[in-house]
């Protein structure tokens, strides 16, 4: 389990499912189930469409964050289908940033991730940047390079206090999506990469840094994949559009 210095965090990415009514439903159903004081922090990441409808239903929670899924690097022009994070900021405090789905589907290259990252940081909201690697490149043994090679790409060039705004999710592909997660010691050795990267940069950052897990986490796994002292939380997909399961996985990072 996570460090003192390191508050737990579970953020639910809701991908591209949910329409605004599901969505302020869905909302509704984690904000009511929530303790009032629950030992994590929770992350909601609903499709942009829905944002303002999940935003009037966290007023009471301010413990409970709301984030979107991409943004675009620029602040505004002839950019057609995207939205930057300068049009996000009145509506939520951070973005999502580099998942696979994104890099794998969508082409986005390692330049990218960092120009969207820092438009976040620009933006004045907080980037939770994903990172892992692909199956073949596990396969190859370039599971370390690759996790630490996204994360120097996107981090390079940050001052600490930016540094200190930033959380970083492992996340290997191919347990995104899959049911097949990765065992605790995979968890933990991909949160120790990203320290190790995150430490080159800026020694000492690493420690108050929070890294996430995410790939198939359920509500059966989360506590055994949350406890490795390196991981501090974890972010869902799948498991996140269930309140009662992202409820019982939020209880078990706290
Ligand atoms: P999953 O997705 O929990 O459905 O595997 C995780 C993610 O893509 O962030």
């Amino acid at each position: 389990m996570t460090s003192p210095i390191r508050r737990p965090l579970v953020a639910g990415n809701w991908k591209m499912h949910t329409d605004p009514r599901q969505s302020a439903e869905l909302a509704l159903a984690i904000c009511s189930g929530l303790p009032p004081h629950p030992n994590a922090d929770v992350m909601l990441l609903p499709p942009y469409t829905s944002l303002a409808a999940v935003a009037a239903n966290l007023s009471g929670r301010p413990d409970v964050w709301l984030g979107a899924q991409n943004c675009h690097w620029e602040t505004s022009g002839a950019f057609t289908g995207e939205v930057s994070a300068e049009m996000l900021a009145g509506v939520c405090g951070w973005v999502l940033v580099g998942h696979s789905e994104r890099r794998r589907l969508f082409g986005e290259t390692d330049r990218q991730v960092a120009a969207k990252l820092r438009a976040v940081l620009r933006a004045g909201m907080r980037p939770l940047l994903a990172v892992g690697e692909s199956l073949d490149e596990r396969k190859q043994g370039r599971a370390t390079q690759v996790i630490q090679g996204q994360t120097h790409a996107a981090l390079q060039g940050l001052d600490r206090e930016a540094l200190s705004r930033c959380v970083v999710a492992y996340e290997p592909v191919w347990a995104i999506g899959t049911g097949e997660s990765a065992t605790p010691d995979d968890a933990a050795q991909g949160a120790r990469d990203v320290r190790q990267a995150v430490a080159a940069l800026a020694p000492g950052v690493e420690r108050s840094l929070r890294v996430l897990y995410g790939g198939s986490v359920s509500a059966s796994t989360a506590a055994s994949l949350f406890a490795p002292p390196d991981v501090d939380g974890g972010l869902i997909g799948g498991a996140s559009l269930k309140a009662k399961e992202f409820l019982a996985i939020v209880a078990a990072a706290g």
